[in-house]
C-alpha cells in the first residue's frame, strides 16, 4: 500500500507534524512526506494550460509529486490554520491540483484506485478555540481529496492548540491521530 503525506506547516518540531509523525506511525508503514515549506514550487498560475491536458505547464519541484498523487492509495493532509483557512504552503499546493481538477472534470478521467481504493485522512490544528477556521480549512482539504480522486476520509481537528508543542499537552490528539493513522492503513 502507497502513503503519501503533505506537511504544510512551516514550523519544524510545531504541533502539525507531531501530530502527523502519530499519524505515520500508527500506519505502520513507509510513508513518503512532503514538506512543503521545504519545497521550490510556484502556486497555480490561471494559465488555463492544463485544461485540455490535465498537465500542469509549470515545471518546478512540484512536478514529480503528481505521479505519487496519481498512484498513492492513501494520502494524508496535515495544516495549521492560518488566517482562517489553510496555511499558505498547503493551500500553493492544494491548488496545484488544478491539473488534476481538469483531468477528473473537464476530461472526464478519474484517477483509478487500486484494490483497497483511495482514502484520506486530514489533520488540523489551530490556535482559537473557533470552529470556523478550522472548518474553513477542512472544507477546502477536503475539496483537495475529491479532486484527486480519493471519495472518503477522516478528518481531526484540534483547536486550542497554539505555542509550539501545546499539541503534547492535548490529552487524546497523539492517540487519536496515531489511530486513525491505523485505520487509513487497513485494507
Ligand atoms: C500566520 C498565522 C495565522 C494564524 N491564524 C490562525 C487562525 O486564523 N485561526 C486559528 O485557530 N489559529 C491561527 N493561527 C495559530 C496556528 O494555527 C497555531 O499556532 C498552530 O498550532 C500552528 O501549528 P504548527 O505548530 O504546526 O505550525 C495562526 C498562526 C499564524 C502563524
Amino acid at each position: 500500500m502507497k502513503i503519501i503525506a503533505f506537511n504544510g506547516s512551516p514550523r519544524k518540531g510545531g504541533n502539525t507534524e507531531t501530530l502527523l509523525d502519530s499519524a505515520i506511525k500508527g500506519t505502520g508503514q513507509e510513508v513518503t512526506c512532503y514538506r512543503l515549506n521545504s519545497m521550490d514550487f510556484r502556486p497555480c498560475q490561471n494559465c488555463g494550460g492544463c485544461e485540455e491536458t490535465g498537465i500542469c505547464t509549470l515545471k518546478d519541484e512540484f512536478s514529480p509529486v503528481y505521479d505519487d498523487i496519481r498512484t498513492a492509495d492513501r494520502i494524508i493532509l496535515a495544516s495549521p490554520v492560518f488566517f482562517m483557512g489553510l496555511s499558505a504552503q498547503t493551500k500553493a499546493m492544494v491548488d496545484r491540483s488544478q491539473a488534476l481538477w481538469c483531468e477528473k472534470f473537464l476530461l472526464k478521467r478519474d484517477i483509478p484506485a487500486g484494490p483497497g481504493g483511495r482514502k484520506g485522512l486530514i489533520l488540523l490544528v489551530g490556535g482559537m478555540e473557533k470552529e470556523a477556521g478550522i472548518n474553513c480549512a477542512a472544507k477546502s482539504a477536503t475539496a483537495f481529496l475529491r479532486t484527486v480522486s480519493v471519495p472518503e476520509n477522516e478528518t481531526l481537528k484540534y483547536m486550542g492548540v497554539d505555542a509550539k508543542g501545546d499539541i503534547l499537552k492535548h490529552p487524546t490528539a497523539l492517540k487519536e491521530a496515531e489511530e486513525a493513522g491505523k485505520r487509513l492503513a487497513t485494507p
